[in-house]
């Protein structure tokens, strides 16, 4: 197969070199397209467009493949855990005991966060929205450490940053959800591993010591390590090219945060149980609803449905689907949304409009009807999203730093007025 592509236009044709990836994905390297034509390139949404070259994460869309650093999320899901998929993702490779622990005990050293942040706690309006929390109180820990905003750390400096965030972001997460109940806070208990200490400060009470079920700590583990990378969607995107312009770490995350919060992205699971309550007060009529999705005219559309990438099913979704029936067994739940889901499922997936589109359920689907049965409250969801993809970001944003990736700062082409005279106020 040729390794150069070439682009005609009117007398001009321009060679450019064509580079394949481990999983035999090609691409045109146009880093030389506008000095050679003067031509750029026009992708909105980036839909065809590769950002960068990374070694993190492979999705194929039309399989349903989906691997971290060359492993199958299914085998991951199974047999890993989160703190060590976490590193696997950061460090590139699956640590051996010694790292684990060492990672772990590195972790248990920085839960605590400073006292003063509690401090903002106290100004969020008690309905405020735990994304816009989340988000806030990340970037305000660049305040904390100060040392962190040296685009130059050494890699040591750098690691201890990432450790800090890691750490500490379950213990603000858990805080947020404490807050939001009017609850005291539960401080961090380095007798735990993560997940366990992150549902204890959750879940967990001052007037006596509650035992955090090992069936719920395995699903919040695995839908952890579901969610922690996904190659270069909208908020990993965001990260990169916050920490391009050689933005502290911290920083770069809360971006992350704020734009995984949107309904078409992260924000979708907390839509769609929003969605699953609002047709089953409708009396559950899913072909009405199925019919909405459809209608041009109607602005509704079938939340935790399609994917910009997967083009057949979002494995993720395949194994919350099934994780969904396990836990709510084990846990004795039965949650009347779960049917509603499954004969929206059922009945998007025979209808052509989903068909022709290959629209599919994808991971937030199912996601929230877990979430829900853990005990978390709806506007939690996609903070628990981003506590599951924090390690992605971290992976991201350092690949990133270490190939010294330029600052991003896309083209354009302009479509506005042109040459026009100033005119006075009074003349106007
Ligand atoms: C996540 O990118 C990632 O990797 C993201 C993520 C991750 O892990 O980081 O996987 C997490 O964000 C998952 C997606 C969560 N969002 C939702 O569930 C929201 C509902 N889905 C959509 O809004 C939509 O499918 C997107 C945003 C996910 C993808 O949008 P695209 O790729 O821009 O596709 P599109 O909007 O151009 O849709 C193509 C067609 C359109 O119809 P036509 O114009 O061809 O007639 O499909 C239709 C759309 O109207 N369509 C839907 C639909 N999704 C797409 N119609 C009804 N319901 C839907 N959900």
């Amino acid at each position: 197969m040729s390794s150069t592509a070439t682009i005609t236009y009117g007398e001009q044709s321009v060679q450019l070199p064509v580079i394949t990836g481990t999983e035999n994905e090609s691409a045109i390297d146009i880093a030389k397209l506008r000095d050679t034509t003067g031509l750029i390139t026009l992708d909105s949404g980036f839909k065809n467009t590769g950002a960068t070259k990374s070694a993190i994460t492979y999705l194929d869309g039309e399989n349903g493949i989906l691997k971290y650093r060359g492993y199958a999320i299914e085998e991951l899901a199974e047999k890993s855990t989160f703190l060590e998929v976490a590193y696997l993702l950061i460090y590139g490779k699956l640590p051996n005991k010694k790292e684990i622990e060492d990672f772990q005990f590195q972790i248990s050293r920085h839960t605590l966060v400073h006292e003063d942040m509690k401090k903002f706690f106290d100004g969020f309006p008690s309905k405020s929205h735990p994304m816009g929390q989340l988000s806030s109180l990340i970037c305000s820990l660049s305040s904390f450490y100060p040392e962190s905003l040296n685009p130059h750390q050494t890699p040591e400096e750098q690691n201890l940053t990432i450790i800090k965030l890691l750490a500490k972001m379950a213990t603000i997460v858990s805080w947020i959800y404490k807050k939001s109940l009017g609850h005291p806070l539960i401080y961090p208990q380095n007798k735990y591993d993560y997940v366990t200490n992150f549902m204890h400060m959750t879940f967990g009470q001052r007037t006596e010591e509650v035992v955090i079920d090992p069936v719920v700590v395995n699903a919040m583990n695995v839908l952890l390590i579901l969610h922690a990378d996904h190659e270069q969607n909208c908020s990993t995107s965001t990260v990169r090219i916050v920490g391009s312009a050689d933005c502290n770490l911290y920083a770069s995350i809360s971006a992350g945060i704020s734009a995984l919060w949107g309904p078409l992205h992260g924000g979708a699971n907390q839509a769609v149980i929003e969605m699953l309550e609002q047709i089953k007060n409708d009396g559950g009529d899913v072909a009405k609803w199925v019919n909405k999705a459809k209608d041009k005219n109607d602005p509704f559309r079938l939340m935790g449905f399609g994917h910009r990438v997967y083009k057949n099913f979002d494995p993720r979704a395949k194994i919350i689907k099934k994780a969904c029936d396990d836990v709510l067994a084990k846990l004795g739940v039965n949650d009347p949304v779960l049917d509603i889901a499954k004969q929206l499922e059922a009945a998007a997936l025979s209808d052509p409009y989903f068909v022709e589109r290959k629209l599919y359920p994808n991971v937030d689907f199912y996601s929230g009807i877990i979430y829900r049965a853990l005990g978390f409250p709806t506007d939690m969801f996609t903070v628990l999203f981003a506590l599951g993809r924090l390690p992605g970001w971290i992976a991201q944003w350092k690949e990133m730093r270490e190939n010294k990736e330029p600052i991003g700062r896309p083209r354009q082409v302009y479509v506005g007025e042109v040459d026009l005279k100033y005119v006075p106020l009074a003349q106007r």
